[in-house]
C-alpha cells in the first residue's frame, strides 16, 4: 500500500512525524511525504529534529496570509502531486486548512483519506475558527477516522459516520512527547540558559489562535503582565509564535516588561523541556493541553471554549475564558494556594500511552487487508 501523508503547520509535523517514522519503517508501505508549508520556519524545525525529508514540498506560506490564499493555493498545489504519485491514501492531520484542503483535493483525485485526530469538537462554528469546522469538513471527506479518544468516536457517531470506519487510537502527540521527554537535554537558549527555576515560578505562555487575534490578545496579555509585575518571584517565558500581528501585540503589551522574556519560537525540544520545569502554562494552543496532562503541569487556557474537554476531566487544564479580570484572578490563585495548584498538577493522561501510531498503522494493514 502507497501512504502520503500531508501537512503544513508545526503542530501538524509533530504530531505526524512519530507516524511517517513508522510508515517509512515498515516493508509493507510506501511512504511518501508531501508538505504544504503553510508554515516555513515553524514546519522546518520539526522536520529537522525529526529528520524527515519531504518529498513534495509546496512552499505555498505567504506573510499575513488569509485562509483563502492557503486554501486556493494548497489545492492547486495537491493536484499534480496526486495525480502523479496516486497513492491508495493520504493521511491528513486535525484541523488545519491544509488538513482540510488536501482532504478535498484527495476527493477530487478519488484517493481515500484518512483523518488523524478526528472527531474532536466544541459545535461551535467560529470557536476555534477556522479549525471547528475544518474538522466537520475532513471528517465528512475521509474513509478512515482515527480518534484519540472515546469522546471523539461518539462525536462522529452523532454525525452518522459508520462506526466500523472509527479506531479509537489515543493521541499521536503522546508518541512524540514521549520520544522527546525521554532524553537528557541542556538549553543553548541564552534566555532559557539564565532563568531562574529553583528560585523563582516560570509561567510558559503561547498565543496565537485566529479568534483570539487582536482585542482578546491584549486583554489575555495585560493580565499576564500584570502577574509579572506583581509578584516578585515570576518570570514569563513566551516563545512568540511567527504570526506579524501576534508579534505587534507581544511587543506592545510585553515590550518593555524585564520580567517577561519574549523570545523566538522553540525547538519541540527544549520547549518540552521549558514546560517541564515550568510552574504553570497559559497557552491558547491545542496540543499543549494534551501534553500537559503527561507533565503534570496546570494549564490555563485562553479561549472561551474547548474541544478537548477530557484534559479538564483529568484536572490538569482549566478553561480561563479571554477576560483580563478572569485570568488574572486564576493566575493568581495558582499561585498563591498550594492546594488549587495541587489539585491540577496531575499528571494522569486521557490521551492515550504513546503507541498511537502503532494502533493506526495496525488499523491501515486491517483496513487494506494486508
Ligand atoms: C495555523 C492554523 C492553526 C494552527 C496553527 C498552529 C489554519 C487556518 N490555521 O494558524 O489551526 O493552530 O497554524 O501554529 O490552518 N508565519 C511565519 N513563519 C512560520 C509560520 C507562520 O512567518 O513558520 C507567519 C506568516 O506571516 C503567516 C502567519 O504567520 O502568514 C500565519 O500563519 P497561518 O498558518 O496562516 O496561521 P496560524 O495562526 O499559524
Ligand atoms: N511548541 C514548540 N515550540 C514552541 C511552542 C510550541 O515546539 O515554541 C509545540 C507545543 O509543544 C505543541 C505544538 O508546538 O506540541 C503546538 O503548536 P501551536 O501552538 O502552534 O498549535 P496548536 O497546538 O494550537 O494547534
Amino acid at each position: 500500500m502507497k501512504i502520503m501523508t500531508v501537512f503544513g503547520t508545526r503542530p501538524e509535523a509533530i504530531k505526524m512525524a512519530p507516524l511517517v517514522k513508522k510508515l517509512q519503517e515498515d516493508p509493507d508501505i510506501e511512504s511518501v511525504l508531501c508538505v504544504t508549508a503553510q508554515h516555513r520556519e515553524m514546519l522546518d524545525q520539526v522536520l529537522s529534529l525529526f529528520e524527515l525529508v519531504p518529498d513534495y514540498d509546496l512552499n505555498i506560506m505567504k506573510p499575513n496570509q488569509t485562509i483563502s490564499m492557503i486554501t486556493a493555493n494548497v489545492l492547486q498545489g495537491m493536484e499534480s502531486v496526486l495525480q502523479k504519485e496516486k497513492p491508495d491514501m493520504i493521511l491528513v492531520h486535525g484541523d488545519t486548512s491544509t488538513t482540510f484542503v488536501a482532504a478535498l483535493a484527495a476527493f477530487y483525485q478519488q484517493i481515500k483519506v484518512g483523518h488523524v485526530e478526528a472527531g474532536l469538537r466544541t459545535y461551535d462554528k467560529y470557536s476555534p475558527y477556522p479549525e471547528e469546522m475544518n474538522r466537520v469538513l475532513t471528517g465528512h471527506l475521509a474513509d478512515i477516522h482515527f480518534a484519540p479518544t472515546q469522546r471523539n468516536v461518539d462525536n462522529l457517531l452523532r454525525e452518522n459516520i459508520e462506526k466500523e470506519k472509527i479506531v479509537v487510537t489515543g493521541n499521536t502527540v503522546i508518541d512524540a512527547l514521549l520520544q522527546v521527554a525521554n532524553k537528557p537535554y541542556e538549553f543553548e537558549d541564552e534566555t532559557l540558559k539564565k532563568l531562574d527555576f529553583e528560585g523563582n515560578r516560570i509561567i510558559t505562555v503561547t498565543c496565537h489562535r485566529r479568534e483570539n487575534l487582536g482585542e482578546n490578545m491584549v486583554h489575555i496579555f495585560k493580565a499576564i503582565r500584570e502577574i509579572a509585575d506583581e509578584f516578585d518571584d515570576v518570570e514569563v517565558v513566551y516563545p512568540v509564535h511567527m504570526n506579524p500581528k501576534v508579534r505587534e501585540t507581544a511587543n506592545m503589551v510585553f515590550g518593555k516588561s524585564e520580567k517577561v522574556h519574549l523570545i523566538e519560537p522553540l525547538q519541540y525540544q527544549p520547549f518540552v523541556n521549558l514546560m517541564a520545569k515550568s510552574y504553570l502554562l497559559i497557552t491558547d494552543s491545542g496540543g499543549m493541553q494534551e501534553e500537559a496532562p503527561s507533565l503534570g503541569k496546570p494549564v490555563l487556557v485562553v479561549r472561551k471554549e474547548t474541544e478537548r474537554p477530557e484534559a479538564i476531566e483529568a484536572g490538569t487544564v482549566k478553561l480561563a475564558g479571554v477576560s483580563q479580570d478572569t485570568i488574572y484572578a486564576l493566575t493568581k490563585e495558582l499561585l498563591e494556594n498550594k492546594g488549587a495548584y495541587d489539585e491540577m498538577a496531575q499528571s494522569t493522561n486521557p490521551y492515550g500511552d504513546g503507541k498511537a501510531c502503532e494502533h493506526i498503522i495496525k488499523a491501515l494493514k486491517i483496513y487494506f487487508k494486508k
